[in-house]
């Protein structure tokens, strides 16, 4: 067994302030010394990570148990969020064979923009919790990778963060409505100064849904340091040794932005208090004017929401029932995508998100009407799982997946996948 010493000084080479390069060798080392600190593994870890089920079983054993929760759940009895995902699976391919399939390409574009494929990163609250500066890293891999990310209003990396951490690369930033409007408009401006290319505006949290874990489990950022949250994040040292590493711990867009908000404390009550109920479509047509850029609305999950979306002068709408975190009994995106493309689809572009675990889930959407697609989850397992290199992986993951399937399905160019690539009556009408 190594020397105490040791590992303090593997910490001090391999882990700078601001940074979190925590390696294989300094884990091991802690792992030497304090095995009483380490989760036996009930689970195997996956040795090569081959898809997004991998990212998330790692991602389960790195990430605290709240905030790991917190990612890995839906309202009240799951049923939407359990739909998002299985309601894909039903959809069949055709497959195709002696077609060239030599230089394909799955680039497209959103909103006006390029990008190597149409999947955005979907704004994630608390992000920075999955793993330290957490949304940095998501925002690196998704420049590096050539997709959009969105930032949410709820990050713990700030506007300003993302925007020095990424050379200035445009981002998209996603607004909540609070009640505070001079907060909004100085939120807006901020995006706007900090080269936002879109704003992404939720529009299906006028009121929260109820998630039984974060009540469970006192979900709080950054943590309460309650012995059970200690005792659980002891288990967790690459988690810790990151957070040690970086001075975002809290709600990076508001804490210090908002008179009387100077501490997490104030913030709970501020947060609680600021969603606002009486969000209308005047208010989205205000903020379209404030901001006088590209606006995406989400969540959107009815038709009739479609069509005020396209009169409210959108440039896109997100099918989305967040995740399956709001209205538990909501019909899954995919299910609800055909209708929503068949009453606005030749005005305006339709996105989706919930429940997109692989690149076939995308291509499914893609042919199904989709202009574009986002990953929640996806990304905050290859996130939890290994920071950085886990969201590039992740991307990847569902590049390659959509590139084969598309092969398979005789196409060479994303751009030219419709619905003649689905099996007919496999696919919701
Ligand atoms: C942990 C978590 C936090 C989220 N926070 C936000 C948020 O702050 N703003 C928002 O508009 N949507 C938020 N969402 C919803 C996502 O943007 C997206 O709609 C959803 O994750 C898509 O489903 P998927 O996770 O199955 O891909 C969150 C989702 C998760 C899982």
């Amino acid at each position: 067994m190594r020397s105490g010493e040791g590992i303090f000084q593997a910490r001090k080479q391999h882990f700078k302030p601001g940074t979190n390069v925590v390696t294989a060798q300094s884990l091991q080392q802690a792992r030497d010394l304090f095995p009483f600190l380490f989760t036996p593994e009930t689970r195997p870890v996956p040795q090569v990570i081959t898809n997004i089920e991998d990212l998330r079983i790692l991602a389960e054993q790195r990430v605290p148990r709240m905030f790991y929760d917190y990612a890995d759940s839906g309202s009240w009895t799951e049923s939407t969020y359990r739909a998002n995902t299985t309601d894909f699976a039903p959809i069949k391919f055709r497959q195709r064979v002696a077609v060239n399939m030599e230089g394909r390409s799955t680039a497209s574009e959103m909103i006006g923009q390029p990008v190597a494929m149409p999947v955005a990163i979907a704004p994630t609250g608390l992000t920075g919790m999955q793993h330290a500066d957490g949304e940095i890293l998501a925002a690196r891999a998704a420049k590096k990778f050539g997709v959009p990310f969105t930032l949410s209003t709820m990050s713990i990396c700030s506007i300003e963060d993302i925007a020095a951490a990424t050379d200035r690369h445009p981002f998209w930033f996603q607004l909540y409505v609070m009640r505070d409007r001079d907060f909004i408009e100085r939120l807006i401006d901020r995006a706007k100064a900090a080269n936002c290319s879109a704003l992404v505006l939720t529009l299906d949290l006028q009121v929260l849904g109820q998630r039984h874990k974060d009540l469970k489990n006192g979900l709080s950022a950054p943590p309460k340091l309650t012995v059970p949250n200690i005792l659980n994040m002891m288990t967790k040292p690459r988690w810790c040794l990151g957070m040690l590493g970086t001075k975002r711990h809290g709600f990076g867009n508001i804490v210090g932005h908002v008179k009387g908000v100077e501490n997490m404390g104030s913030l709970s009550e501020w947060t609680a208090k600021q969603f606002d109920p009486r969000l209308s479509w005047a208010d989205v047509e205000w903020i379209k004017k404030r901001w006088a850029g590209k606006l995406i609305i989400k969540g959107i999950i009815d038709a009739e929401d479609a069509k005020l979306a396209v009169a409210s002068g959108a440039d896109a709408v997100i099918v989305s029932n967040h995740g399956g975190r709001q209205l538990d009994g909501a019909e899954s995106s995919i299910r609800a995508l055909p209708s929503i493309v068949a009453a606005v689809g030749s005005q305006i572009e339709v996105h989706l998100d919930s429940g997109i675990r692989s690149g076939q889930d995308v291509l499914k959407a893609i042919a199904l009407g989709a202009k574009g697609t986002y990953i929640g989850r996806a990304m905050l397992y290859g996130l939890g799982a290994m920071g950085e290199a886990g969201v590039t992986k992740a991307l990847e993951i569902i590049h390659k997946e959509l590139d084969i399937s598309m092969a398979f399905c005789g196409h060479t160019q994303l751009l030219t996948v419709d619905k003649s690539i689905l099996l007919p009556g496999s696919f919701p009408v």
